[in-house]
């Protein structure tokens, strides 16, 4: 925001000082930032540029002459053999900047124009806690934080209970596999995955406890924890990206020896080193890697703010060298933010499938994590008020990944003017129906069941969604108009629709009618898995549908079935089996079903069980899919390759035992020929499916 005098250079510079210092002590010090990333990068790139313009300005102790961060009191100081220093960020997130960076090289180590290109590592930027880990002989003998580069944080005790994710990888090893150096530091980035940030919010919710701005945060704040029983239960992963010092390796003091071959190295002495990076050449290659990354971003299990890129011959580092607090050999080349600042205008209820009321924020229009945001969640009640979130702050919104964009927070700040505090309404602000909360939950329920328009919207999406009966041309307009005009006020009236009734419906064309009667229709020949599925059972996801489908083989045993029973289905607990038990229990649901199958709703009884008994040739095996088939779509393949057996992954390793690879197949086909690991056309896969039937 400008104040007077903000033209004034000097004054500028001195104010946008002690704002950085102020937001990095918030961020280093206390893993406990007051504003986005990017507002920081804004205001740090501003500092930058005015320092350039008017080098006499320029002052040592500027935030941008110097590497950040203190040791907190508690944890011993450790003095880095090597220090720990930052990388220069590329901000323009275009191919420009992967451009930039590529010419500087080639500037700095003054190659001619005719020159052969560049080779680079290219990675990940992970978003969480740089870390040293020191082995001797082998073993883990201490960790650090970065500190201020010269000299970090004790926090051995706590970077020992990083374990990963089961099955995913990510732990630090205590003792390092095979011959390793005398000593070997390796440097990376501890972070928490999103499915582990999202159980442990979930967790932590439920416990009416605070929750974590975001994964970073919550990852920081782990290592630097005081109590080391604390961070142990903040589930934690690692990812090599170099090294500090090194004695007794042969291999990396070679004249040849790369950045590759040290993390492929790493990798072999049990070090997690992720899968996601490639070895290219010149700015093609590095645009072509921020692109084909960036369409990955939101796949990927934890988040990334940029990709990092390398020059990969280590003899090049020397010759390169650093400048202030950066090395000339690398960049990190951004992606657009994932959090941003902007006002919050209103809040408002939305009442879901099963009558839970969410407060959601409706905010000034915002461009974050690639898309713009308009509406976040606010969760429920007390989240809204442990936030202490108001109409007319400024607040923090995040959108990472899938994951439904959140508010994280409000920005210090003055208050625009009296704003009474949020309260729960007493009635449903969709059917009037009283407003309950259940002992011990913290959410608040409409008690309309049905009766509410907004539970039948949402109860009509859910059942012709793309994973459960698959209506195509059925969605959140069509079934607005068909709901609040009285057309349709169970499930089964919605087979009794016809092109005449629907042409009656206001900006309703022929074609769309005829298309969503066609898309009913096809979706009467269903399976078992996807029925249940889509009656929107409490509890009861796509995975508990297949397990009860396969399990049970018929609707009508899993109607009857009693409470003992259900829990002898594969990861059925007693909450989702009293959830079945309890909806089978209603005759209205009962009768909904029955009301379905009378309209022609159908499938093979016995598929389940079929599905049980079909010889599963690919099990065991794990598949990665890159690039676009010619004929199956991803969703498809998956489900085929799931349904003899197999098992789709996100990224390649050593692992994978095929790789799938269509048109424009990117990082991934490169990794598995470097690897060696087998790649299949959309024909290869089909034979493997073919043998596998
Ligand atoms: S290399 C001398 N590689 O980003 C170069 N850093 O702002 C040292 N980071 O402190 C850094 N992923 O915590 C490197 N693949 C990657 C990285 C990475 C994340 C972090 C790291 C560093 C910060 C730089």
């Amino acid at each position: 925001m400008p104040r007077p005098a903000d033209d004034v250079p000097a004054i500028r510079a001195a104010r946008l000082r002690a704002l950085l210092q102020h937001h990095a002590q918030r961020y280093y010090v206390h893993d406990a930032p007051e504003i986005p990333d990017a507002e920081y990068d804004r205001l740090f790139a501003e500092l930058q540029a005015l320092e350039a313009a008017h080098p006499e300005l320029l002052s040592a102790d500027s935030p941008t002459q110097r590497v950040i961060g203190r040791v907190l009191e508690g944890f011993a100081p450790v003095h880095h053999a090597v220090p720990m220093l930052s990388i220069r960020t590329e901000t323009d997130t275009t191919p420009a900047g992967a451009l930039a960076f590529d010419e500087r090289v080639r500037r700095e180590l003054e190659l001619p124009a005719d020159a052969a290109p560049v080779e680079y590592a290219a990675e990940l930027k992970f978003d969480g806690l740089a870390i040293n880990l020191r082995y001797e002989g082998g073993v883990l003998v201490q960790a650090a934080t970065r500190g201020d580069g010269e000299t970090g944080e004790d926090v051995t005790q706590n970077i020992r209970t990083v374990r990963g994710r089961r099955g995913a990888g990510g732990q630090i090893p205590l003792r390092l596999a095979g011959e390793a150096p005398a000593v070997l530091e390796v440097r990376g980035e501890v972070y928490m995955r999103r499915d582990d940030f999202e159980e442990l919010n979930a967790r932590q919710r439920e416990k009416g406890e605070k929750t974590f701005v975001n994964p970073r945060n919550a990852a920081a704040g782990a290592v630097r924890q005081l109590d080391p029983a604390i961070a142990a239960r903040r589930p934690l992963s690692f990812f090599a990206y170099g090294v500090g010092e090194v004695q007794g390796w042969a291999a990396f003091n070679a004249p040849a020896a790369t950045h590759s071959a040290t993390l492929d190295a790493l990798a072999a002495w049990g070090v997690p080193v992720c899968a996601d990076r490639g070895v290219v050449r010149g700015a093609a290659g590095l645009a072509e890697f921020h692109r084909a990354m960036g369409e990955r971003r939101d796949a990927l299990p934890f988040d990334i703010d940029g990709v990092v890129y390398k020059v990969n011959a280590l003899e090049l580092h020397k010759r390169l060298g650093f400048v202030t607090r950066e090395p000339r050999w690398a960049v990190a080349h951004k992606y657009p933010a994932q959090e941003q600042m902007t006002r919050l205008n209103a809040i408002e209820i939305q009442v879901g499938r099963t009558g839970k009321l969410t407060p959601v924020a409706k905010l000034e229009p915002v461009f974050v994590g690639g898309t713009t945001v308009s509406n976040a969640t606010l969760h429920n009640l007390f989240e809204l008020r442990r936030k202490g979130v108001r109409v007319g702050d400024t607040v923090i919104v995040r959108r990472a990944g899938d994951v439904i964009p959140e508010i994280v927070g409000r920005v210090p700040g003055v208050r625009p003017r009296y704003v009474p505090n949020f309260r729960m309404p007493r009635e449903c602000p969709v059917c009037g129906s009283q407003v309950l909360r259940e002992k011990g939950s913290i959410a608040h329920r409409c008690s309309g069941g049905l009766f509410c328009a907004a539970q039948r919207k949402q109860a009509l999406l859910h059942f012709a969604g793309r994973r459960a009966l698959d209506i195509e041309g059925l969605g959140d307009k069509l079934v607005d108009q068909l709901v609040d005009g009285g057309l349709i006020r169970t499930l089964p009236e919605l087979y009794a629709l016809d092109t005449a009734r629907l042409a009656a419906l206001e900006r309703m064309a022929e074609k769309s009618a005829a298309k969503l009667v066609a898309g009913l229709q096809a979706s009467k020949h269903t399976t078992l898995a996807r029925f249940i599925y889509a009656l929107g059972i409490g509890h009861v996801g796509e995975a508990t549908a297949k397990d009860l489908a396969r399990h049970f083989g018929g609707l009508e045993r899993i109607i009857a079935a009693r409470v003992d029973e259900l829990l002898e289905v594969r990861d059925v607990g007693p909450v989702v089996a009293q959830s079945i038990r309890a909806f089978f229990d209603q005759a209205h649901n009962v009768e909904v079903v029955r009301q379905l199958r009378a309209a022609g709703v159908a499938w093979r009884e016995d598929e389940g069980a079929a599905d049980a008994a079909r010889p599963r040739p690919l099990a065991g095996k794990t598949l990665v899919l890159t690039g676009t088939l010619p004929t199956l779509a991803r969703d498809d393949a998956k489900t085929l390759i799931e349904g003899a057996g197999g098992k789709v992954a996100g990224s390649v390793s050593k692992k994978t035992d095929y790789v799938v690879a269509g048109e424009q197949a990117g990082a991934k086909l490169d990794k598995a020929r470097e690897l060696g690991v087998a790649v299949l056309d959309e024909t290869g896969l089909r034979a493997l499916l073919v043998r596998a039937a």
